[in-house]
């Protein structure tokens, strides 16, 4: 990989959260509530490119009202980890993976490009100031979640992409993703709505995706669901992912299956993670498309006997029920180990044995952060 471009300057501010303090937050975190000290900032501009790229204390950013991303919402991001290894070495998973997505996201929201090994040093600089906010692993499932992002700061109003472009990374200490332990979530199918059109932004992570996911989720959760599946936008009838989390189906002869990438599907890292450690689990893997009637049928048949869903944040997590308007269907036997089927929880524990370093990374998995 290439070095970095970019040499982050760091202000450490002196007014730090006090150790009693930050470990009171780190031994119940939730998800997503509260952020470290620090922030990664960088600035690009159409003649300086990117310059200012520097780690200081975190806090609001100041924005023209004319911003252009507050209008047109030209703005992408990613999420990963940082995990704490037993002995005491903070890592992080695939963030040259991450790296990739985000540029692809960049070229097609109109952004500039952040190259691979920038991204990455970013991830090292924040991580290095606010290590003390990684979370000790302890067997569990703690981690700092990470959130790059890069929007359109240019103060004007008009249809074109910005002259000037934020680059910002935040942490966030993550308890487990379900506070009251592993369980199967339940789904609403959406036949409303769609997320993603051929042609649209689908395949990109895009802020505006998650705008357009919202009205479904309100209905899923007005209908007793945790999470909306989407079908592709053009014959309403293939399964395509969850508003932020691939699909996999497991089928009884020992195969996974997930909806094949259309360009309509966010690429997760954690689905390709899947695809590749499946062998090593006994597991065959098929990539292509998957109907509604086939999800439907096979839980009927006994022929898919497991689907789950995967993403950074909850990392493997089972499906144990489909509803949509007029009917639902049951999948999986809430009575044998909770609803977790016995391939979801290997799958689950496989990726997270590499995470935390408790198995050999053979695959060159991981990054080490500090
Ligand atoms: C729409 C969507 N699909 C899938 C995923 C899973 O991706 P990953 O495994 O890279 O976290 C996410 C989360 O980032 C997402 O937002």
């Amino acid at each position: 990989m290439s070095s970095a471009a970019l040499s982050f300057t760091v202000e450490v501010r002196s007014d730090v959260l006090p150790d009693d303090q930050r470990e009171a937050v780190l031994a119940n975190p939730g998800f997503g509530k509260t952020f470290t000290d620090h922030m990664v900032l960088a600035t690009w501009t159409t003649g300086q490119g990117w310059h200012d790229a520097k780690v200081t204390a975190y806090g609001p950013l100041s924005l023209d009202p004319s911003a252009a991303v507050l209008h047109y919402a030209q703005e992408i991001f990613e999420g990963m980890k940082a995990y704490r290894h037993a002995d005491g070495s903070v890592w992080t998973f695939r963030p040259e993976v991450n790296a990739a997505r985000f540029a692809r996201s960049a070229q097609r929201l109109a952004l500039p490009e952040l190259s691979v090994a920038d991204f990455i040093e970013s991830l090292k600089a924040l991580v290095t100031v606010d290590e003390k906010w990684v979370p000790v692993g302890d067997g569990g499932e703690a981690s700092l979640y990470l959130r790059p992002f890069m929007f359109a700061s240019e103060s004007f109003l008009g249809v074109r992409p910005a002259a000037a472009v934020t680059y910002c990374v935040i942490g966030s200490p993550a308890g487990p993703y379900f506070a009251g332990g592993l369980r199967p979530v339940s789904i609403w199918l959406s036949t409303d709505y769609t997320r993603a059109s051929p042609g649209g932004t689908g395949e990109a992570k895009c802020g505006g995706n998650y705008a357009a996911s919202l009205a479904a989720q309100v209905q899923a959760t007005a209908n007793g669901c945790d999470q909306v599946a989407f079908l592709d936008a053009v014959e309403r009838k293939w399964v395509e992912e969850l508003g932020g989390m691939n699909l996999f189906f497991v089928h009884r002869d020992g195969t996974i299956v997930t909806p094949e990438l259309t360009g309509t599907i966010l690429e997760g890292v954690t689905r390709s993670s899947i695809l590749e450690l499946a062998g090593d689990l006994g597991l065959k893997v098929d990539e292509r498309r998957v109907s509604i009637d086939e999800w439907r049928d096979g839980v009927a048949s006994g022929d898919i006997t497991e689907v789950f869903a995967c993403g950074t944040a909850a990392v493997v997590t089972p499906v144990g029920r489909l509803a949509w308007q007029g009917g639902e269907l049951v999948i999986g036997d809430h009575d044998v180990n909770g609803g977790v089927g016995s391939v979801t929880a290997s799958i689950r524990q496989s990726l997270l044995d590499v995470q935390y370093g408790r198995v050999a990374d053979t695959r060159g998995w991981l990054t080490r952060l500090v």
